[in-house]
């Protein structure tokens, strides 16, 4: 029984890792298409094309319900592992007290906050971007609808904190998710920790330079 347990958290890592890493890949992609936004030559041309091609791709239904199913198994999965783990008491309590423990549940704990405000961010998002519930002017440009919610101050917060807080995120996730995949060696490990570091770093301040460039320079 406590080996299947055992068995079942380990695959539950696993899945939880997978699925991280794949919503890796789509941040990195949307990175780059929002990156775009800096080529401002014929009023924003090459991110309005994007987001065309974005709209007009017949897989993009099938890509967005793919994206839904990966943040909800990423998120269910972590919050249920978080339950069992707080059910099982005296081992969790024993952890708590060693030094090294104390720090191991801080640090996971950090990287569930993290998760949430991250997921609020998304949400909020969402509803701006996806589906124009705050902003919703019709006529305009993809590129002078995304200038539009960044130009708002409360949006600006929200576009600044949340992308940081990805990153601190990152940071973490990126290596435990090559750790949950039980992947190479010490020495892989060391490539994978400085890749994940780099891609967070990129990440927070890629998407998080957007907004303050909107609000600094471009009123
Ligand atoms: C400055 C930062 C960002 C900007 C300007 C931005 C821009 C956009 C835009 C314009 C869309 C709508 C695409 C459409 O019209 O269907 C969108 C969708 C989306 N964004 Fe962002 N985004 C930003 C940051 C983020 C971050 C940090 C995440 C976190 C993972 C994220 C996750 C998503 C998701 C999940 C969708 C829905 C994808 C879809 O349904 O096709 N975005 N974003």
């Amino acid at each position: 029984m406590k080996g299947n347990s055992a068995l079942s958290s380990v695959a539950q890592k696993l899945v939880i890792g997978i699925s991280g890493l794949l919503l890796c890949g789509f941040v990195a992609a949307h990175l780059a298409g929002n990156l775009l936004l800096y080529i401002t030559d014929g009023n924003y041309k090459a991110f309005n094309e994007y987001a065309k091609n974005l709209h007009d791709f017949a897989l993009l239904p099938v890509i967005e319900i793919g994206l839904l199913v990966l943040f909800l198994v990423h998120i269910v999965l972590t919050l249920w592992m978080q339950l069992q783990s707080s059910k099982a008491r005296p081992e969790g309590y024993a952890v708590r007290k060693s030094k090294q423990g104390r720090g191991a549940v801080a640090a996971q704990n950090i990287m569930h906050l993290s998760g949430l405000v991250v997921l609020a961010f998304i949400l909020l998002h969402l509803a701006d971007l996806r589906f124009g519930l705050r902003f919703n002017e019709d006529g305009l440009s993809p590129a002078q609808t995304v200038l539009q919610v960044l130009r708002d101050p409360v949006s600006a917060m929200f576009y600044t904190i949340g992308p940081l807080l990805l990153g601190y995120h990152l940071f973490h996730g990126f290596q435990s998710s090559f750790q949950s995949l039980g992947l190479g060696g010490e020495r892989f490990m060391r490539i994978v920790k400085i890749v994940g570091a780099v891609f967070a770093v990129v990440v927070a301040v890629g998407f998080a330079s957007l907004p303050v460039w909107v609000t600094l320079l471009r009123k």
